[in-house]
């Protein structure tokens, strides 16, 4: 079977640092499944060799394992197409290139949406007009339903839940929802699916998964970097839109999530959904008290930002995951610009043991049992526990169990784009966020992005670029009677 992946947005940044070097990197590896066509789609009049010797260069940029030769091998199969998404024309000439390199075969095509959200619709409506006129004409199968058409789409997927829902009815109009692809890149970590394996592929800790031992859950993302050269885009999303409503729920999900009973995409995609199902959107009063907003010293002054704005680039929330496992659990979710570092980390605090047998023991709230789990970098999963001091009578100190990927495979981790690619490619949407799952993450995050636009509570913070966390937002957690894990 051949496969062509055809990228919409091709001249832009993700398809020469991201889709190229993990397809090339894949290629390498011999992951490729057949033949493996790649046609790059956009308004820049390119000819295909001078897209080549382009991609020649980011490639090199982009991957570690970089070699001219090979390179030149897997970019015979790279064509580009010079397309304007507005202009059916345009898609009536592709089809006819399509068909042009595809010969008699029967490939799979990949539309690959890697353009900025303006042009979702008027790409799937063309590709919908094209292909109709290509079955009428007798020359090709039908697109809806059809499982050897798929659609990829990058985030961000909606504005809100209107946005989305309408994003979503125009898709389905053209493509059945198992033809539908969404990348959330957080799925294709190594770690987010190792959060899987951890859970069910290990029988100690699922006994003890749930509120009788489990104190609450500290979902923890940090970047480094400001929004430097983004802050149109940045300032119009806020954190809230850029990781809360894609990333750090997913990576809520597949902590929270029940054991689908195999692994297919509808069965896990089922699980996740039932988690979101089970957290109840806030009402304006929680907004106030169950969340937290700050924007960094400097904001303002960035590239695209009105001198005035309120948008948060730091934020937590609180939520709780209400079915009989989460009861009472608290999920606390972070991420912010401008910190001291860039690191995710999914926390699972455990309660303090019933009683304090030993007086000498740390003489601070104890939190002992903890399993940290590094989604990255220095990718790795920590137990905490207490033991004792040697020969120093009963004093107790806190250490760690620790696994680290790289120390045990000695392997670097794939980008994320590789395992989504591969997925796409196979035809297996498991790691791919379903239409239910995206709506139901926008009801949890509108609230609080409609509160916070018309409120002043709760209160929007200042803090200092390169802090590891806001003052303000330890004493938000102190208050909580918690306290934020640290590294
Ligand atoms: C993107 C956001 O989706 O994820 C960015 O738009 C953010 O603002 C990035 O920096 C974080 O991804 P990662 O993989 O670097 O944690």
């Amino acid at each position: 079977m051949s496969n062509t992946i055809v990228i919409f947005g091709a001249s832009g940044d993700l398809t020469s640092r991201k889709l190229i070097p993990a397809l090339y990197s894949l290629y390498l590896k011999k992951r490729l499944p057949g033949d493996v066509r790649i046609v790059g789609c956009s308004r820049s009049p390119f000819s295909s060799e001078q897209w080549r010797d382009d991609l020649e260069k980011t490639t090199e940029k982009f991957t570690s394992e970089f070699e001219s030769d090979s390179f030149k091998e897997f970019a015979a199969s790279i064509f580009y197409h010079k397309l304007d998404i507005g202009t059916i024309d345009d898609f009536r000439s592709l089809f006819r290139f399509l068909n042009e390199i595809e010969g008699e075969e029967d490939a799979t095509r990949i539309y690959y949406l890697s353009t900025a959200p303006r042009f979702f619709c008027p790409a799937i409506e063309n590709l919908g007009i094209a292909h109709k006129e290509q079955v009428e004409l007798g020359s090709d199968v039908k697109l809806r339903g059809n499982l050897n058409r798929r659609v990829v789409i990058e985030k961000p997927f909606g504005n809100d839940l209107d946005s989305a829902h309408a994003l979503n009815e125009k898709i389905h109009e053209v493509f059945a929802e198992s033809q539908v692809y969404r990348i959330d890149h957080y799925l294709g970590k190594e770690t987010v699916q190792n959060m899987l394996v951890l859970r069910f592929a290990n029988s100690i800790f699922e006994p003890m998964w749930n509120r009788n031992y489990i104190d609450n859950v500290q979902i923890i993302c940090s970047e480094s970097v400001d929004v430097g050269r983004r802050g149109g885009y940045y300032n119009s999303s806020g954190v809230l839109r850029d990781m809360f409503q894609n990333h750090l729920l997913q990576l809520l999900m597949i902590t929270a999530m029940e054991c689908p009973a195999r692994f297919n995409a509808g069965l896990v995609r089922d699980e996740k959904v039932k988690v979101l199902q089970a957290i109840k959107p806030f009402s304006a009063e929680q907004v106030g008290t169950e969340t937290f907003r700050a924007q960094y010293n400097g904001y303002l002054d960035s590239e695209g930002v009105p001198s005035d704005s309120k948008t948060a680039t730091f934020a937590a929330i609180k939520l709780h995951v209400e079915n009989w496992r989460w009861q009472g659990v608290p999920f606390y979710l972070c991420s912010g610009k401008a910190l001291a570092k860039r690191s995710t980390h999914i926390v699972i605090q455990f309660h303090d043991p019933p009683t304090l047998l030993f007086s000498d023991g740390p003489k601070e709230h104890w939190e002992n049992n903890r399993l940290i789990i590094q989604i990255q970098p220095d990718e790795g999963i920590r137990m905490r526990f207490t033991t004792k001091v040697p020969d120093a009578g009963m004093d107790l100190r806190t250490t760690d169990l620790d696994f680290n990927f790289a120390d045990e495979y000695s392997k670097s981790m794939p980008d994320s784009y590789q395992r989504l690619l591969l997925d796409a490619i196979k035809g297996d949407a498991s790691l791919f966020a379903r239409s239910d799952e995206v709506e139901f993450a926008w009801k949890i995050i509108d609230p609080i992005i409609n509160t916070w636009d018309q409120s002043p509570t709760p209160k929007l913070y200042g803090y200092k670029s390169g802090v590891e966390m806001p003052e303000s937002c330890d004493q938000w957690m102190h208050f909580q009677h918690k306290s934020w894990w640290k590294e």
